[in-house]
Formats: C-alpha cells, structure tokens, sequence
C-alpha cells in the first residue's frame, strides 16, 4: 500500500477563467489571477491498494455522487497511466468551508489530490508539472498549486499552459470576507458552464481584451494599489457574469441578497472605505479588503439581511504534503 496526504487552499480568481480553448485538456480561453486563501483548506488522503476492486471517495466523511466518483477515477487514471501503475485508491477528502457554493472547492479538491496521488504513485513532480496535473481535474485548481499571488498562462497545449506564483502570501495582506448568502448546491456547475461560454455573443470581447485586464491586475497587486485594483477586479467579474447571463441557455447565479452585497460594497467605497467585490459560478460574494480595515467590514457584512455568515481568509500557500 502506498499513501499520502496532501493539503490545498481554494482561490479567489481576481482576473477570471471562463471558457476553454480545449475542454478536454481544460485549455483556457484566457490567463487568469488568482489568490489563494490560506484559511480554508481541504485535506486528501490517497492510498493505492492493490486490494481494491475500484476508487473509493469519501468526500466530508460521506460517499458521495457516482458522478464525483468518475471524475475522480478519470482523474486518477491518468496519474496511473504517468506513474506506470495499475492500483486503485481509498481517496478521503475532507474541507473547512461548504462545497458547491462557488467557493471554489474544486480548486482545492483536485490540488490536494494532484499532489497526494503523485506522491502516493512514487512520483515526485516539479510545480509545474503538478500545476498541469491539477488543471486536467479542475482548471482553477491549476493555480492552487503555487503559493500567495499566482497566475495562469493560458497557453496552447498542455505543456505550456500551467499557473506560477507572481507574488509571495505576504507581499500585501488583501483579506477575502465571503459573505454567504446561500450553501445550496449550485444547478450549474463551473465544468458545464464553461461550455456555454462561447454560445454569448459578449465571450470573444471578454476574452480579446483579457491580457489589457492581467496587465492592470498584476501592475495594481505590484503597487499595492486598491483603487487600481478595485476597478479591475469589479470589472473582469462584471464581465464573466455578463457571459453567464447572455449564454444560451442562460446562467444567472446571483440572488436578490448577492445585487444587495454588491450596491453596500459600492456605497462603503464611496465613502472612502478601501472594498471591493468579486463573485465565482456562485450567489456568494468575495469581499476583498486590505488587512487593517476586514473587521469593520466583516462586521457591516454580517447586518445585510440575507447574509448568514461571512467567511474570512488571508493569502495562503502553496500546496504541501502533510506529515512529512
Ligand atoms: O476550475 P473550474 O472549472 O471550477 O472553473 C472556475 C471558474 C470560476 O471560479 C468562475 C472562475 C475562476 O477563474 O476561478
């Protein structure tokens, strides 16, 4: 038996991914600027048995869906196939924060899980070989491998399209308060919706201007300059829901509590208050403050009617073995 455990932060995409050039490779139609959040984690623990007559999961202490199965099997098929092994694996997978609700818990899941089968399967893989490992199970997992601040070259072909770190954890302590607003599963998962992206008409404008967009985020988190910042982030997830909204059929995530999230976080930004706000394939809203000013941020969130709970992370780390 061979095992291993790893452990991933999920990412908030300041500049987003939506839409893919190959959907099988998850090729992305555009780079995109993550964060990772170092205070919500999943845990995985892979162990190849040959005892096993398939891959087992156990997802938050339950079995879950045949279709989490299979994307996890299709996953690990391909790590056997790299590793030269023939095992299945007991995967136990285990998270801090609530999945499916556009906290991008696939993100986390499949970082953990690059690097705990990979390690499991006797292999050790640079940080970008285990970034295009993680993005065949999840492209946004791609960019929780590498720590802090971290980018994703869209590339062409699976050797070139990969995330690194543009900036370490410490390099400016932006805090992600997510306000919840629903912990429903999502109808439309991210893996189905990137494949209506290229049915609205907005997707190739979106796309065409993406690197002016990845210029200007990665120039603002340089400066440490909010505003900058602010304006971009507000922007490119402007710009993604728009596409969701206008794809045939449509995809609308946000609930009548999110719209009330987003005018309080323009308001407090009038008012001088350094807040802005980003939203995932999710209603939740990630609201994004440098350090000093989260409590009274986390404190107005809390008193919008229709937030249950805000959700607080710093900037995390990269992906990391546990128990070493
Ligand atoms: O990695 P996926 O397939 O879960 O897609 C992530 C999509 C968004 O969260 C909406 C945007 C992003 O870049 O993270």
């Amino acid at each position: 038996m061979k095992t291993a455990t790893a452990i991933a932060n999920p990412n908030i995409a300041f500049i987003k991914y939506w839409g893919d050039k190959d959907p099988d490779l998850r090729i992305p139609a555009n780079g995109s600027i993550s964060m990772n959040l170092g205070d919500l984690h999943t845990v995985t623990e892979v162990i190849f048995d040959a005892n096993l007559e398939r891959d087992e999961l156990i997802l938050d202490g339950r079995v879950p869906g045949e279709m989490a199965i299979e994307r996890v099997t299709r996953f690990l098929d391909h790590v056997r196939l790299l590793a030269g092994i023939s095992d299945f694996a007991r995967v136990t997978s285990e998270n801090n924060f609530p999945i499916g609700s556009g906290i991008a818990s696939s993100a986390s899941a499949f970082a953990a899980l690059s690097l705990a089968s990979a390690t499991a399967a006797g292999m050790k893989l640079d940080e970008s070989s285990l970034s295009r490992l993680a993005r065949r199970g999840s492209g946004s997992a791609c960019r929780s491998v590498p720590g802090g601040f971290v980018e994703w070259q869209a590339g062409e072909e699976d050797a070139n399209s990969f995330a690194y770190s543009i900036f370490p954890p410490d390099h400016w302590e932006l805090i992600d308060c997510i306000a919840i607003v629903s912990q429903e599963h999502k109808e439309t998962g991210s893996q189905d919706g990137h494949l209506l992206a290229e049915t609205s008409l907005l997707q190739e404008v979106r796309v065409a201007d993406a690197s002016r967009r990845l210029d200007l985020c990665r120039q603002a988190i340089l400066n440490r300059d909010f505003e900058a910042f602010a304006e971009v982030v507000e922007l490119d997830s402007n710009l993604m829901h728009a596409v969701m909204m206008t794809s045939q059929p449509k995809l609308l995530y946000w609930q009548p509590t999110t719209l009330a999230v987003i005018q309080a976080v323009g308001e407090w930004r009038k008012n001088g208050t350094p807040v802005c706000f980003t939203i995932d394939a999710g209603p939740n809203v990630h609201v994004i403050t440098p350090g000093e000013n989260s409590p009274r941020v986390i404190g107005d969130l809390i008193q919008i009617p229709g937030v249950s709970k805000v959700l607080v992370s710093r900037p995390g780390a990269a992906v990391r073995l546990v128990g070493d």
